[in-house]
């Protein structure tokens, strides 16, 4: 009964576009939204702009050796692949699937009977 569908969303010709802070985190904007997009490992992955515990800049973090996003605020830890809380408070980091292609980088976008449902 569900009809979803990924929306792919284009967010730069090439992933050396992408404006990454010394931090290894570039913000992109899809339909005027910010979302963070990630580097580690010759990895990229699409997460929240905003922290699921109190709203953090989670552009203002870091990225740590393993790969896990840390919010700046209170250091809760996300895998930034499955947005798993991997310092164990319980919260979900929102991701969004990404592909990097021979036209470009695409962020994958859940929409629903036409609502776009990824920001709380
Ligand atoms: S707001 Fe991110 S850990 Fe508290």
């Amino acid at each position: 009964m569900s009809d979803k569908k990924i929306n792919w969303h284009k967010i730069a010709d090439h992933i050396n576009e992408l404006d990454f802070a010394d931090n290894n985190i570039a913000v992109v904007e899809i339909k005027g939204k910010k979302i963070c997009i990630g580097r580690h490992n010759e990895q990229a992955y699409a997460f929240a702009y905003k922290c699921p515990h109190a709203g953090g800049v989670m552009a203002g973090g870091f990225i740590d050796a393993l790969g896990n996003v840390v919010c700046p605020l209170h250091r809760y830890k996300y895998d930034m692949k499955t947005g798993r809380n991997s310092s164990g408070e319980g919260y979900f980091l929102k991701h969004w699937p990404l592909e990097i292609r021979e036209e470009g980088v695409f962020v994958g976008v859940e929409e629903t009977g036409g609502f776009w449902n990824i920001f709380r």
